[in-house]
This record gives structure tokens, sequence and C-alpha cells, in this order.
């Protein structure tokens, strides 16, 4: 059963880049399954900083297949404007394979969404502003228009004509804009089609074949599970399902086919947006959270909220996804603290949690029940394995591990590959 599932635990920004890029190694695919270019990977590898959005990091691999799952949004603009990028690096993008069923983010959403945002006013959710909710939503409308539909001029401008109508009423009549225009975007995304056609393919058959041929699949997934449509802080959320059992819904593959469920797992907590976030610190701990960490979004840039690791949510990540094991990440962020911190537990309305809160609004008042423990002072990047690291580290690890209920199968301690070191 060669597939496995990578994913993130907490808000994202988890550090999936690096562990998709470590695990990388010994896979023959790589497929994203879910959003769009709302997320950022930074990757670094043989001393170049890349940052990605929408391409899976294996692309950076010479025997790997990169595939866009039919449950990823594209933005084709975007997406040729990345693979230029990584062309110009001298890295071989004709390994890219993007599902014909994958719904295109249209002008329209980027517009859309601006708009919306701006109009939710102090109850706006944060959005990254790539599309991303519009486009899922008219998948969910089925009036989308999907990638194939650009192979087929006739009928991609009457489904284009159709929706505009629509979106230009919108536009026009209810935020005062200017409507947008059908001729000017066919004639955008013919030649933007033209660029994309080698490159798309029924990427569900092409996965089957090589789990038929015994070929290693890794399916990963962007944002993270509390992000997840359905089971993170709605509405503080992004409009696709990060969580593992999407994994399959997305690249057209069963269950049986998948043995490990890779959490990736930051040794802290980060946000970007607004919603809940009981363990966030606002004062002196999350401002070096912050620049200790570099937390600042890959792809907006914005300032990341901080905060001490929550065994809570890790559980509730362990228990949705089916977690085999944990991946944990920029654990020398956290050296030079005298002490750390672990969130064990919620208090609300005089009650106790050690589970998710079941009602979104207990969740809102979650106050975090902590447990303390010894830091480490020394810079800890160098360690050359995971017996390298100072105890407090390890017992810091092990510890993490207990209260999730999931083993640690790696420890990363810094941007480079080199620098993610095995556990037992
Ligand atoms: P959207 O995905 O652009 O619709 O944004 C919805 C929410 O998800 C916002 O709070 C974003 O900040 C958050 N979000 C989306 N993508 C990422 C990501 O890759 N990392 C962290 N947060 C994200």
């Amino acid at each position: 059963m060669p597939a496995s599932i990578v994913l993130g635990t907490q808000w994202g920004d988890e550090g999936k880049g690096k562990a998709v890029d470590y695990l990388a190694d010994r896979m023959d695919f790589v497929v994203r399954y879910q959003g769009g270019n709302n997320a950022g990977h930074t990757v670094i590898a043989e001393g170049r900083l890349l940052k990605l959005q929408l391409i899976p990091s294996g692309i950076l691999y010479d025997h790997i297949t990169s595939v866009i799952a039919g449950g990823v949004v594209v933005d084709p603009r975007h997406l040729i404007k990345e693979m230029n990028e990584l062309r110009a690096l001298g890295v071989d993008v004709s390994r890219l394979v993007v599902s014909g069923n994958a719904h295109l983010i249209m002008p329209y959403h980027l517009e859309l969404e601006k708009v919306t945002e701006r109009f939710l006013g102090k109850n706006a959710l944060g959005t990254t502003k790539r599309g991303i909710g519009p486009a899922y939503g008219d998948k969910a409308a089925r009036i989308g228009l999907r990638v194939q539909d650009l192979f087929d001029a006739k009928i991609f401008r009457e489904k284009l004509d159709v929706v505009l109508r629509e979106k230009n009423l919108i536009l026009t009549k209810i935020y005062n804009r200017l409507p947008l225009d059908a001729d000017r975007i066919v004639e955008e995304y013919v030649d933007l089609a033209s660029q994309l056609e080698p490159h798309v393919a029924d990427t569900g058959a092409l996965l089957y074949r090589g789990l038929q041929d015994g070929k290693h699949v890794m399916l990963e997934g962007a944002q993270g599970t509390l992000l997840d449509l359905d089971h993170g802080t709605y509405p503080f959320v992004t409009s696709s399902t990060p969580v593992a059992g999407y994994a399959l819904a997305s690249a057209g593959i069963g269950p049986r086919e998948v043995d490990r469920v890779i959490g990736i797992v930051k040794a802290y907590v980060t946000r970007v947006g607004a919603g809940p976030f009981p363990t966030e610190d606002v004062d002196e701990t999350g401002e070096r959270l912050g620049v200790r960490g570099n937390e600042f979004g890959t792809v907006t840039g914005r300032k990341r909220r901080c905060g001490w690791f929550d065994a809570v949510l890790g559980r509730y990540a362990a228990r949705l996804n089916g977690l085999t094991e944990l991946f944990v990440t920029k654990l020398d962020v956290l050296s030079g603290f005298e002490r750390v911190r672990i969130c064990t537990g919620y208090r609300a309305d005089g009650a106790l949690y050690d589970d998710f809160p079941p009602h979104q609004s207990l969740f809102h008042k979650a106050e975090p029940v902590y447990e303390e423990l010894d830091g480490w002072m020394e810079e800890i990047d160098e360690a050359t394995s995971f017996e390298d690291l100072p105890k407090e580290a390890r017992t810091y690890v092990h510890r993490l591990e207990e209260l999730v209920g999931v083993p640690v199968s790696v420890v990363s301690i810094g941007p480079a590959r080199q620098q993610s070191l095995p556990v037992g």
C-alpha cells in the first residue's frame, strides 16, 4: 500500500513544504489535493530558496511526477507564472501534470473577493484574496469553469457568458464596480490554455496505474486541519477540505491504498487572518516566537499570530486525520526560553475540556490550561542527530507525542534538507 498523506495539523504554515521535500526522495508522485495559490511553501534545496504556491515541491526532484489533482482550484495566470519562475531557476517543469477536473480561478473571483471582504468590514475573514472562496463557491453551485473547458473554445465561451452575466450584475449593481469583459477574458485564457495543454491529463487514471505498478504516491495537503471547511474554526476557515479524507476524494483513489498519514506539527502554533486561537500570546513570548520563527506569510507577507503548542488541537487533528506519525518542525525556534509551555486542555464556562469543544462559542472563550517544562538555552540548529539535542528538547518532543498520542518520526531544526532528524 504505497500511498502516504502529508498534511498540516494546525492553522497552516506548519512547514509542510520542508517535510514533503524531505520525504519526497522515496516518492514517485507528489500530489497536491486541495486549495490553490493561497498556500505558500518555502523550500531550501541545494542552497536555493524557492517559494512555491501551487506546484508541489516534488517538482525539485527529477524522478518525481508532480500532480495537481481535481480538488485544487487553479488560477492559470498564477500557474504559468510559477512554472516560468521555476524554469528560470533551471527546474524542469515538464513532469507537472494537472487534472482537467480542477476548477479555474477566474478574474471575477478575484474581483468579487476583494469587494466582499471589504463589505464585511470588521467581520472580514482576512482571506489571502486569491479568489479561493468564490471559486469553490461556484464549484458547489455548479457554475464553475474547469481546466478541461479551456480546450473547447465554444464551451468555454458559452459557460463564461452565462456566469459573467450574473457576476457583472453583482459587481455593477451591488458593489458599484466596472463590469468585466468576456472577450478580454477569452483572449487571455486561450493563450494560457495553449501553454497549459501539454500538462493536462486524467490524473486519477495516472495515479491508479502508478499504484498498480507499485509506485509510491504522496498526497500533499495545503493549509491545515483547523482551516478545514467542515472541521475547522468555521467561518474563519478556508473554502476547501485539508483533512486526510479529502486527499482520496480529490486524487480519485481508494482508502485501501494509504498506509501512512503524516501530521506536520509546528513546535508552537501560528495563525494568519481572523478567528479564535486559544494559546495566542500577544506579549513578549508571541513576539519572540514570531521574530525567531520569521513568522510572516509567504503569500501575503502578513505577520502571523503566535502562541505555545496546543495539544488539544493536536489530539483533534490526530483523530480527524487518523495520523500514523508526527513530523515536528521549527523546534529550533524554542531555544532560549527558560521554561516552555504546552496547552493540555481548556477551561470554558467553568468546565474543563481536553478535547476540541463541541460548540464554537466555547472555543472562542477557551482559556488554555498549561503544563510547564524546562527549556533549553543553547541553539540546536547544528545538531546532526536527535540524540545530539539537549535533554530538555528531547523531553519536550516526547511530551508532545505523549499528549497527542501519535509517535514523532522526524524533528526539524532549520530550513535546510539536512536539518531534519529522524527520531527513534
Ligand atoms: P482563503 O484560503 O484565502 O480563503 O483564506 C481563508 C483563511 O485561511 C484566512 O484566515 C487565511 O489567512 C487562511 N489561509 C489560507 N491559506 C493559508 C495558508 O497557506 N497558511 C495559513 N493560513 C492560510
